[in-house]
């Protein structure tokens, strides 16, 4: 049966230790019998020997297998032949090209793992990424190992109509006790984690995509039977977004059938399998009634992100895991680009740069910090990273920004065209860039190899008589876990210096003959220096960093004039949101250091003042104005304080937006009313933005507490026809004495119960509640019969909200909400370790907090650090919590 691995003393797999294969795999061929119990897995390799010298020993991966036979060359081969132990099988004495044999037994009805070959809801499906395909059969279950597939799959024909694998059809048909089976076949040599197999009773859909070279691409949607009514959008997407990598990247796709199959049970968004994504339910299904504009937008994004894959990981993929920004940090930005040509890209680039900075810049200030390319990890799963993605993401546009759009797009040509059918390295990637534009980024591919978020202070000296305008900057990047020292890294930092009507200034360093009007890109490299600008007639002022041009941290003593006066006038529209938060930060800070000495709390008038101003604008980007209306999140907040106090910044957050209501109530009353939807439900850019602006307003107001207010939320619940309105009202609703919030809740899940996304919103915005009695509630629906500890998405949207998402209610000073995790991680680790580990990392910042939040925290690492038999994936983050 399956065996329970015990990491006693887990290994470390070290970047420095990397060595090509002994051994290669050229063609796999797959036979799969998928039964009620048990299914069994043949598979033929054809090996080939790379290593010149002696034979070294063959050692395939394997994890809980059950060996049934091995031949040979068509020879069995005897037990002393071979060695098994629970990760590996290895052959002693094999010949330079053989045909091995493997026959192994797999049990996926009772996988809870999801990795590997397992069931979701009565269907089979796989996730190979990264180290799945080891829980198939044994194999050299690394990406440089890349082979060509042919995959049989035998099931009952009646509990199974659909059987899909990777590539072209070229075999189906009936056998006898009424099986069936397909036989597929990738042409594409790919690594084992791209393997992907669906077998099960799903509805699908059709469409075509004609790509530019005229071919005809058959694109396949597979669901539930009951989500039938919800694929359009996510199809609609797809075609989206391979026109756009066609156009944007020249990049086109190269099978003739294109599959996604949406499952419930699914640890991560989505996954990139070729010519066979399986997707998260979460990210394909969407209709009005039950998604929200946010859900969506990430649908549109998922769909893109696992298509460019295709070329940006499975055309060109990973050379090892430690190379795994190659293919994620590319593919984000190329999702966030996409993304932001089909809306407003400085609404985009705000939310993008809010999660970074929320999320990223919090990992990389604690105890799983790890460069871009790490350097020795654990469990790889645990390095699936906002650090791999999002501040991947930020370098390749970084990259960007330096190259320009032309000389980046030559570069990303040379890196297909030269990398195509290759497992290569970030190396490889930067060198292509670089080949293509004739530059030097060796100082660049620091950014690759150092952790830890910089740190640019600049000062600004203004000279009146020779009209020069200087800006100092000195950069720094905190120490981070084994590397104590940094050295100087090459950044791009994109500038505009504001006249007093708020027009840039051409700008004209020492030296220079022409000046350049707009934005300009500073190239910083050196750990402290001075740029002087001339001809500058009267003190500017300086609109830094603009569309967050670097991931970096900026100190430049702005006065608050400046920056209302960036908020107002700023060409740069990123800029202009940036300078309103900064705003906020610094009277939010303020106010939490009078709160934390028991002093009266007062909101300056001017803050005041400019947020009805901008209430009252005409801008009409309105998802833009609502971006401007909100105040920092408490996660943000908290990177500014030296200990982190959530109740100070909890409550003091919650009286900033009670006080602008209660000052502005009329104004955002009447904007409420004026912004109410005339037509029929579109969702489009402006109305997504319409609603997106009339739901701030709504939250202001409900900040009130007054029953008139209520009952016009209550009505906008009771009466929206979409899920965006219904869940920005009952949002509000939750946080609530009044007798509003239960029936909301009530109502809303006797409407939903039979749709399992939409009770994933219920458990979530109760886990987010800002009532007292939130953890009691939390508790008691862990035993809802809704809730599943075995599906991830139940998981995260109750034990994972609360934990990550409700600071205030987690950090609760008895230590009950610790507890509460500690319990669920322990719970969840022999079932799922990869979420588990996810749950536990909320203790990662523990360091940060008081002296009795800190003993707490570090009791439930502790505790969970003995527990026998804990899984490595969990191991890892709790013993670097506590190294
Ligand atoms: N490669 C997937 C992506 O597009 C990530 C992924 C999906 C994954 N499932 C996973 C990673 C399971 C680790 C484990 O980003
Ligand atoms: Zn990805």
């Amino acid at each position: 049966m399956l065996e329970i691995e015990s990491p006693a003393s887990p290994q470390t797999i070290d970047l420095k230790d990397y060595k090509i294969p002994d051994y290669y795999i050229e063609t796999v061929d797959l036979h799969f019998e998928l039964g009620e119990k048990q299914t069994t897995v043949r598979s033929r390799l054809a090996i080939s020997r790379y290593s010149e010298a002696k034979a070294p020993p063959l050692v395939l991966n394997g994890e809980a297998l059950e060996l049934l036979s091995i031949q040979l060359d068509g020879q069995v081969l005897d037990k002393k032949d071979y060695q098994q132990n629970p990760e590996s099988l290895t052959l002693f004495q094999v010949p330079e090209r053989f045909t091995l044999e493997i026959e192994t037994r797999i049990y996926p009805q009772d996988n809870t793992t999801l990795s590997g070959l397992y069931t979701s809801g009565g269907n089979f499906c796989t996730q190979c990424e990264a180290e799945g395909f080891r829980r198939i059969t044994y194999f050299l279950d690394r990406p440089d190992v890349m082979a060509r597939y042919t995959t049989t799959i035998v099931a009952d024909k009646k509990k199974y109509p659909v059987l899909l694998s990777n590539g072209n059809l070229v075999a189906q048909g009936e056998e006898d006790n009424g099986h069936h089976f397909a036989k597929w076949q990738d042409p594409f040599p790919k690594p084992s984690y791209l393997f992907a197999l669906v077998a099960g009773d799903l509805a699908r859909i059709e469409d075509e995509f004609v790509t530019r070279s005229g071919r005809k691409v058959a694109l396949h949607m597979y669901v539930q039977s009951h989500n039938r009514d919800k694929r359009e959008h996510a199809m609609a997407s797809l075609k989206r977004a391979m026109a756009w990598d066609e156009q944007v990247y020249g990049r086109e796709y190269d099978l003739d059938i294109y599959m996604i199959v949406a499952v419930d049970d699914f640890n991560m968004g989505a996954m990139e399998n070729k010519g066979l994504n399986i997707f998260n339910s979460k990210y394909v299904l969407a209709k009005p009634e039950t998604a929200t504009d946010t859900d969506y937008e990430n649908i549109e994004g998922v769909i893109a992100h696992e298509y460019f894959h295709n070329w940006s990981g499975n055309r060109v993929t990973c050379r090892d895991w430690f190379q795994l920004s190659l293919k994620e940090g590319f593919t984000v930005f190329r999702d966030q680009q996409f993304s932001a040509d089909q809306g407003s890209p400085a609404v985009k680039r705000i939310q993008d740069v809010n999660h970074l900075r929320t999320y990223q810049f919090r990992e990389d200030a604690g105890p799983m910090a790890h460069p871009v390319r790490p350097e020795s990890y654990v469990e790889v799963n645990n390095f699936y990273t906002m650090t791999v993605y999002e501040k991947g993401a930020e370098i390749v546009r970084m990259l960007y920004h330096l190259l320009g759009p032309e000389g980046f797009r030559q570069g990303t040509d040379l890196y297909f065209d030269r990398h195509d059918g290759q497992a290569v390295t970030t190396d490889d990637f930067v060198k292509a860039l670089e080949d293509a534009n004739a530059l030097d980024l060796s100082q660049f591919r620091r950014w690759y190899s150092q952790a830890g978020t910089p740190e640019l202070r600049i000062s600004r000296a203004y000279d009146a008589e020779k009209s020069t305008y200087t800006l100092k900057i000195k950069q720094t990047c905190p120490p981070t876990p084994g590397q104590p020292h940094k050295a100087p890294l090459h950044i791009p930092l994109a500038i505009g210096l504001l006249d007093s009507q708020g027009e840039d200034l051409p700008l004209r360093l020492a030296g220079e003959t022409t000046a350049v009007t707009g934005t300009r890109v500073l190239e910083l490299r050196q750990e402290e220096e001075a740029f002087v600008f001339h001809d500058i007639p009267c003190e500017p002022a300086p609109s830094l960093l603009r569309s967050f041009s670097a991931p970096v941290k900026l100190y430049l003593d702005l006065r608050d004039e400046e920056r209302y006066f960036l908020l107002a006038h700023d060409k740069d529209r990123f800029n202009r949101w940036e300078a309103g938060q900064q705003l906020a930060v610094k009277i939010i800070l303020g106010l939490v250091k009078d709160y934390q000495q028991g002093k009266p709390l007062v909101l300056d008038s001017a803050f005041i003042e400019t947020v009805g101003r901008i209430l009252e604008s005409d801008e009409p980007d309105q998802a833009f104005v609502a971006h401007i209306l909100a105040l920092p999140s408490e996660h943000y907040l908290a990177e500014f304080m030296a200990v982190i106090d959530p109740d100070a910044i909890h409550e003091t957050r919650c009286f900033i937006r009670r006080s602008l209501a209660k000052a502005l109530q009329e104004l955002f009353a009447a904007t409420y009313q004026a912004l109410t939807k005339t037509g029929a439900y579109r969702r489009d850019p402006k109305e997504m933005g319409r609603r997106k602006l009339r739901n701030t307003c709504l939250g202001y107001l409900m900040e009130l507490d007054e029953p008139d207010i209520r009952s016009q939320c209550l009505q906008q619940f009771n009466h929206a026809d979409n899920m965006t309105d219904v869940i920005a009202a009952l949002s509000r609703l939750v946080d609530i004495e009044g007798p509003e919030r239960k029936i909301a809740l009530q109502t809303f899940y006797d409407k939903w119960q039979e749709d399992s996304l939409v009770i994933d919103k219920w458990f979530t915005l109760q886990a987010l509640s800002r009532r007292q009695d939130t953890l009691a509630r939390v508790q008691e629906l862990t035993h809802h019969p809704a809730f599943k500890l075995t599906n991830p998405n139940k998981v995260r949207a109750l034990i994972g909200a609360f934990s990550q998402g409700n600071p205030a209610r987690f950090h609760d000073p008895s230590g009950k909400g610790y507890g509460f995790l500690g319990d669920y991680v322990l719970k969840l680790d022999p079932l799922n370790p990869q979420v588990a580990a996810r749950l536990v990392s909320a203790f990662n910042p523990w360091q940060r907090y008081d002296q009795n939040r800190q003993e707490l925290m570090k009791a439930q690492l502790e505790r969970i650090a003995k527990t026998p038999q804990i899984s490595k994936d969990v191991y890892e983050i709790v013993s670097k919590n506590l190294a």
